[in-house]
């Protein structure tokens, strides 16, 4: 498979991004996923600056390839996070941008000579951020793991491809060579994977919460946060049902008021990530984590992906 131009300035060797998850993705497994050939993404999420800063230095410890920032444009520390990613701007090729319009920090990111890649749903946005200069966009659909939008990768992609003139990476429901290989069918030229890289050996996730992954059939996830207006994918455990429960009797209500649903959700994440527990925390996960069977080192994720895919596109023939 030839890599499009886009791919090849990154310096990739293979065109697929590892998704930057809030509390999942840190220097470590940033750093495995490029040292091995694709894009490594740290998840900045809501951390502070300094946290950010010091998973920047493990990622340069690690590798002297090309990485990337998430950047979460709804943290209250995004200000700190920017500095800390300009600072850095030597070791990070590109910023994906999260929850938002990233055109206030654009121009800084381009003076700085790093991508701005923001993440999209819909065709609207995908035009918004080519207007304001984005150099590529992520069009994530609605099966993926996590905060989603209303699409799926299906619809999505190839809108989104028809709409802009930028290259598009493609996310959401992609685990293996066969979906790899449908997204850049699509138009994509490049894809972003989460839910596999979540039980990465490299990854640090949970024990409970990456088994939870493994053991996950295909309808095992659910959709927390719809009514509340900010949905997100999880798998099915006692916080997921217990979320939903009281997010459908707000619901039923005539001035629901989602406040205490809000409390519920904060540090759900954190709380799957570094205790596994089910009870109290949001296991994040894709529709793919059916297909997600075992733990392996990133460096054989990125390269049974692509093989599949690669002889599917007809190799090197
Ligand atoms: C646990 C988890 C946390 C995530 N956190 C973020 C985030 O902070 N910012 C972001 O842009 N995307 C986030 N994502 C989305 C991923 O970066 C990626 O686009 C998505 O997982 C791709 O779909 P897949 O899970 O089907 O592979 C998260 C996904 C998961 C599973």
């Amino acid at each position: 498979m030839e890599l499009s131009p886009f791919m090849k300035s990154l310096g990739l060797k293979y065109p697929i991004f590892q998704g930057g998850m809030a509390w999942v993705a840190d220097g470590k497994l940033a750093a495995a996923v490029s040292n091995a050939g694709g894009l490594g993404i740290i998840g900045a999420g809501n951390a502070p600056g300094s946290a950010m800063a010091e998973e920047i230095k493990i990622a340069k410890s690690l590798t002297d390839r090309p990485f990337g920032v998430n950047v979460m444009l709804l943290s209250p520390h995004v200000e700190e996070v920017v500095k800390v990613i300009l600072e850095n701007k030597d070791n990070i090729t590109l910023v994906t941008t999260g929850a938002g319009n990233p055109s206030t920090y654009l121009k800084q990111f381009k003076e700085a000579n790093i991508k701005v890649i923001p993440v999209v749903g819909s065709v609207a946005l995908a035009k918004m951020m080519e207007r304001v200069g984005a150099d590529a966009v992520v069009a994530e659909g609605m099966e993926s793991g996590g905060h989603i939008g209303r699409l799926t990768t299906m619809a999505l992609v190839p809108q989104v491809v028809d709409a802009v003139n930028i290259p598009v990476i493609a996310a959401g429901g992609i685990g293996d060579g066969r979906g790899m290989a449908a997204a850049f069918m699509l138009g994509a030229q490049g894809v972003q994977m989460g839910t596999r890289f979540l039980v990465a050996e490299e990854s640090k996730v949970h024990p409970v919460y990456k088994k939870a992954v493994l053991k996950a059939k295909d309808i095992d996830t659910m959709v927390t946060g719809d009514f509340a207006g900010h949905p997100s994918r999880v798998i099915k455990n006692k916080m997921a049902r217990n979320y939903i429960n009281l997010e459908k009797a707000e619901a039923a209500k005539d001035n629901p008021d989602y406040s205490a649903l809000e409390e519920l959700g904060n540090g759900s994440l954190r709380r799957a990530v570094q205790d596994g527990d089910a009870k109290t925390g949001a296991y994040m996960a894709g529709e793919i984590s059916g297909l997600v069977k075992k733990e392996q080192p990133a460096a054989e994720i990125l390269h049974d992906v692509y093989e599949q895919a690669d002889k599917l596109m007809g190799g090197d023939k």
